[in-house]
This record gives structure tokens, C-alpha cells and sequence, in this order.
């Protein structure tokens, strides 16, 4: 007679059977507008489940690095919090869904304000705000930080971020006018610098799934047991990843999934269920919305299996 399955068991095997389902899903198409990132395998899928107990459950790909991109926004956002106060940071910029694409060059009219810290222009502003007394020291506590949610030391992709830096003028764009309208009041060349930094930092969808139960478990790591921030701002940082993480799509998003979310353009995408776990999907093919087709797809499938909607 066989064994009698495990719990781990019976949540591997159901990653499985998701993964196992999406993997003929070829809709979407990979990101090129940053060149670097059109030389990816479109066809690498993983999924990865964290507990708070600390134990990772695996499907295909989970242990190939790709390029964080948006998925460092509510990380960064933390820190900006923890260095700078709620307040603070949102003199700067607002906490409103803007039902806006990630790249929008949409500002709240008078005072410049980008819409909130999850599109591209929020997150400049975020990054601007953390602390450091040299573009570097700022960076390297960015990926202390990032570092510190996934357990482990990130690095950064050299070659991704010399191709953010070819071809980011949308970006630049969007940071002068911030700066000409005052909401962004660092030197433009050193943010955007320490921004294409933080989006070419690289992690695996293991990484993420500790990362986003590290927001699940109130800032404490479940695999190092270290505390990274503070309960409070794991609750601030969720209620944007749930309200603006997933752009234009994040109603619907939160009706269908029903978590908190962040998507990155290389195809990873964290969600974080509260007093629960974290989620760590990656595959390359994008939809409308700059998120992986078949990353929202599984998300979704597990959300309704297991019911996981927090509302
Ligand atoms: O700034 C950019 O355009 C990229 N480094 C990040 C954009 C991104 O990941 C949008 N999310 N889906």
C-alpha cells in the first residue's frame, strides 16, 4: 500500500497539475522594449509557494534568475516608508490606483504628485527617497534590503542594466517633468540610475515567494527568522501591491485573484497573502497590462482552488 500523502505533498502535486495545464499556454509576448530582456527562454514557467513556516513548494523553472523589474517596487517602497514616515513619502506621491499603464505619464494636476509608488514614476520617486549620503550608499541599501526579504544576496544584472540605461528615455521624460513640477527633488541621472539598478537586480520565483511571505509573516524572513521591517509597514506596503500592484488590471486583478500583487516586466509576479504565505510566479510572456500571461493565469487558479481571496 502507499504511503499516505503528505500535506507538502498535496500542495506540490497541485503546483504541479497547474504548471503541468499552462505550460501549452504560449499567449503574450516577451517584453523588448528593453532589448536585454527579448533574449529570454519564453517558455520557462515556475511556480513557488513559501509558508511562514518557511517551507517552499516547487513547479518547473523556480530556480532560474531573471530580472526583478516592478516586482522591487513595494520592497523599495518599504524602505522609503521605514526611512522617511507614511507621511513623508506620500507628500510626494499618492496612494490612488490611477487605471493607468505601468509607463503613464499621467501626474495629479497642481502638484505633480505621481498617481502612487507601484507605476514607473511613483517608484522613481520612491527610490529617491530612501536614504543615503551617495547615489552607491543608496543602492547598496536597496539591495540589503531586497536581499534581506529573499534570504539570500541578490546581485545585479550588468548586462540588463546597461540596456535599461540605452533605453530608458520614457523614464528620463517622466523624471524631469516630476522634477520640474517638484515632486521629485533629487538629481534625475543619479535616481534613474539607482532605479534601472534596482529593476536589474536579479532573483529566481523561489526568491519571491520568500519575499512576498516575508510582506505575509509582518516582516520577518520565515526562512532567516530576521526581522526586515516592521508589521506596520508590511500592512502600508500590501494595501498599495492590493489597490495599484498590478496597474490597469488591478480591480479586476483583486476580483479574480483576490491578493496582493506586484508584476515585473521580465515575467516575475509576487503576491502575498496575509498571516498565510507568499506566491512567487515567473514565465516571459507578457499581457496588455506588462504582467505574465500564465503567472496571473496559475495565480488565479490557485486563489479559487484554495480560496485565498482576502476579501
Ligand atoms: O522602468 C521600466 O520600464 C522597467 N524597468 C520596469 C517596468 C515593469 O516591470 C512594469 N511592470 N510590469
Amino acid at each position: 500500500m502507499a504511503a499516505p500523502e503528505t500535506l507538502s505533498d498535496i500542495v506540490t502535486s497541485f503546483l504541479d497539475v497547474v504548471h503541468d495545464r499552462l505550460v501549452d499556454d504560449r499567449r503574450g509576448a516577451v517584453a523588448d522594449y528593453i532589448p536585454q530582456l527579448a533574449e529570454v527562454d519564453p517558455e520557462l514557467f515556475g511556480i513557488a509557494l513559501c509558508g511562514l513556516n518557511g517551507r517552499v513548494y516547487e513547479s518547473g523553472d523556480t530556480d532560474v534568475p531573471f530580472t526583478i523589474q516592478s516586482a522591487s517596487k513595494p520592497f523599495v517602497y518599504s524602505l522609503a516608508l521605514d526611512d522617511r514616515g507614511l507621511d513623508a513619502v506620500h507628500e510626494r506621491v499618492g496612494a490612488e490606483p490611477s487605471g493607468e499603464a505601468f509607463n503613464s505619464v499621467k501626474l495629479e494636476a497642481g502638484t505633480g504628485r505621481p498617481p502612487n509608488p507601484m507605476v514607473n514614476a511613483g517608484a522613481i520617486v520612491t527610490t529617491s527617497l530612501v536614504d543615503g549620503a551617495s547615489p552607491e550608499r543608496r543602492f547598496e541599501r536597496i539591495l540589503e534590503r531586497l536581499s534581506a526579504f529573499a534570504g539570500r544576496q541578490l546581485s545585479v544584472d550588468e548586462a540588463v542594466f546597461a540596456s535599461e540605461q540605452e533605453s530608458g528615455d520614457r523614464n528620463r521624460a517622466l523624471a524631469y517633468l516630476m522634477r520640474g513640477a517638484g515632486s521629485l527633488t533629487a538629481p534625475v541621472g543619479d535616481t534613474l540610475d539607482t532605479y534601472f539598478r534596482q529593476c536589474s537586480i536579479l532573483v529566481t520565483a523561489h526568491d519571491i515567494a520568500v519575499m512576498g511571505a516575508t510582506l505575509a509573516n509582518g516582516g520577518v524572513n520565515p526562512l532567516t527568522r530576521r526581522r526586515v521591517t516592521s508589521a506596520e509597514t508590511c500592512q502600508h506596503v500590501m494595501t498599495i501591491m492590493a489597490t495599484c500592484g498590478m496597474y490597469d488590471y488591478a480591480g479586476e486583478w483583486l476580483l479574480r485573484a483576490g491578493l496582493p500583487a506586484k508584476s515585473g516586466v521580465a515575467g516575475g509576479l509576487v503576491a502575498s497573502s496575509p498571516g498565510e504565505f507568499g506566491l512567487g510566479l515567473f514565465s516571459p510572456r507578457l499581457d496588455a497590462s506588462g504582467a505574465s500571461v500564465r503567472a496571473v493565469v496559475a495565480a488565479q487558479r490557485l486563489a479559487n482552488r484554495f480560496g485565498l481571496h482576502v476579501l
